[in-house]
């Protein structure tokens, strides 16, 4: 987190309240990826709770948000749903959450700001069951020689530090296909957002662990 509680707090209520027209061009993905999901599903960086809605309702949902400001946007939404929510803080790279106790881990757009997407990734793998689910919407960087991607390059820092961490030029799609998963399946595809226009979205399977 990036300059200190004020700037954690700002983020939170403009993440919370200012997403409707990109929620609603990734509505029908969310849909797809999130509807059918049963059983216990831990969702990393769940900030106001957007996702809250599409899950259904019998599902043990568990949320690990490391801004502690975010927490209250997201209990009230979980009210107006009438879901009752463990929230827990702390990080993907160190998830509150014991081994193989998940039957899915869900991430929409924080793969891009996470400090380190490997350990992260491992992180997912250690605490899904085998056969387990990681169910995945992500912003990605541009085509690599792209105008875009050379942009993205060098507004990077500037971008990181006043996005709460976000990288606008992150191959996260290399990065879930190093990460050890028994079956990956992933979609790249466009949505008319400037700067950031490029997605994936997907699911990958934990194999048996030995
Ligand atoms: C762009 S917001 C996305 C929120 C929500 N998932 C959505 O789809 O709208 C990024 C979220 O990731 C969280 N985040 C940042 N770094 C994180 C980390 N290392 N582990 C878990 N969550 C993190 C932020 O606090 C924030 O809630």
């Amino acid at each position: 987190m990036r300059f200190g509680s004020w700037y954690q707090r700002i983020f939170a209520a403009v993440e919370a309240h200012g997403n409707q027209e990109h929620e609603r061009m990734m509505a029908a993905r969310k849909t797809a990826l999130l509807a059918g999901l049963n059983g216990d599903v831990l969702e990393i960086g769940p900030g106001g709770g957007p996702n809250l809605a599409y899950y259904a309702p019998t599902i043990h949902w568990v949320g690990v948000e490391p801004n502690p400001h975010m927490h209250s946007y997201l209990r009230q939404e979980a009210a107006r749903l009438g879901l009752s929510v463990d929230l827990r803080s702390g990080t993907a790279e160190a998830l509150p959450a014991a081994d193989q106790c998940m039957d899915a881990v869900v991430s929409t757009l924080v793969l891009c700001s996470v400090h380190d997407q490997t350990q992260a990734l491992a992180e997912v793998r250690r605490v899904l069951r085998p056969g387990g689910r990681f169910i995945f919407l992500e912003h990605v960087a541009a085509p690599a020689g792209s105008r875009l991607r050379r942009v993205q390059n060098l507004v990077r820092p500037l971008w990181e530090a006043v996005g709460d961490g976000c990288h606008p030029n992150r191959e996260t799609w290399l990065a879930i296909q190093k990460a050890g998963f028994a079956q990956v399946e992933l979609a790249h595809f466009d949505l008319p957002i400037p700067f950031i226009p490029n997605y994936i979205a997907g699911y990958t399977v934990a194999g048996a662990r030995a």
